[in-house]
């Protein structure tokens, strides 16, 4: 299934967090992965979303 809506489909599947998610703590002013990562859980599994967290800080910044 693919979700149409971009700001709350899920970036990471192994910790189900949404871009929704990483986009509000890119607000907040939380712009590092590892950070990122240990209060979503983001990136801290497979890896396989890792490469689309730092485009969508990078996007951010
Ligand atoms: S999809 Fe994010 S760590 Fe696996």
């Amino acid at each position: 299934m693919i979700e149409v809506d971009s700001d709350n489909d899920t970036l990471c599947y192994c910790a189900g967090t949404t871009r929704q998610q990483i986009k509000k703590l890119l607000d907040d002013g939380i712009v590092d992965v590892d950070r990122i990562s240990r209060i979503t859980g983001a990136a801290s599994g497979c890896g396989g979303c890792e490469f689309e967290l730092q485009q969508l800080i990078e996007e951010h910044g």
